[in-house]
């Protein structure tokens, strides 16, 4: 017999890091890119029920665009104050926008299950949304759910484990709220619930980031790439293209 002087303490363990800062932007200016984003995504064709998704349709550097780059440089800023808080030393890295583009979800639209396995850290900013959730959650899935204990009773199918126990569940959503910005690891599989609002078209955000050794650095350490300044382009024929 042993005596526990104390009641059992559960805490989360190793949680994924789930970066949220609500922004104010201006309604001007956010009414300025949803035309913008309506212009891009004009004549486009999509699959039935599934989101416009500007990566795959031409409008995947945004950051390039005028209008979207002062905004997309200020979402950078909250990046960086991400990856301090999850440790990084900003001196020894560079942090780069490598895609972004717009996500538009009109009524029963959605984006499936996936995750960004091109890039190191994505971020999502609402552009609309009244944080009811009823134009789709993001819907981030947990990577391997270890407390189940047996593999596949938290899937549910009538075992002895409880549905809604807080610390088994499969995923997190975040419903859209206008100025919200949301960062997370991006080899974590997220997806876009249905849009369920007739009355309101979903306008989103995302950004892709990528880590590396900072410019000057010529030695980068084992595992961060070397600064892409000092990367060599490779031509399958002739001479290689550029300096
Ligand atoms: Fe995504």
């Amino acid at each position: 017999m042993v005596d526990a002087p104390t009641p059992l303490r559960i805490q989360p363990l190793f949680p994924m890091a789930l970066g949220q800062v609500q922004l104010a932007p201006d309604p001007l200016d956010t009414a300025r890119l949803l035309q913008r984003i309506l212009e891009l995504r004009e004549g486009a064709s999509c699959e039935e029920g599934v989101a416009w998704t500007g990566d795959v349709h031409g409008a995947g550097e945004l950051h390039h665009d005028p209008l979207f780059a002062p905004l997309i440089t200020a979402l950078a800023g909250h990046a960086w104050a991400y990856l301090a808080a999850l440790g990084f030393d900003r001196r020894r890295l560079a942090l780069h926008v490598q895609r972004s583009w717009p996500v538009v979800s009109e009524a029963g639209e959605l984006v499936g299950r996936h995750h960004h396995p091109n890039a190191h850290l994505s971020g999502v900013f609402y552009l609309n949304g009244d944080g009811s959730g009823r134009s789709g959650c993001l819907r981030l899935y947990a990577p391997r759910q270890v407390n189940e204990l047996v593999p596949g009773l938290a899937v549910g199918q009538d075992g002895p484990l409880a549905p809604s126990a807080a610390l088994n569940q499969p995923w997190q959503d975040v419903a859209p709220r206008a100025g919200l910005l949301v960062l997370f690891p991006s080899a974590v599989d997220h997806a876009v619930l249905p849009n369920e609002d007739p009355d309101e078209t979903r306008f989103s955000l995302s950004i892709d980031f990528v880590l590396t050794a900072p410019a000057g650095a010529a030695d980068p350490g084992e595992y961060l790439a070397p600064h892409p300044g000092r990367w060599r382009a490779i031509g399958e024929d002739g001479p290689p293209p550029g300096p």
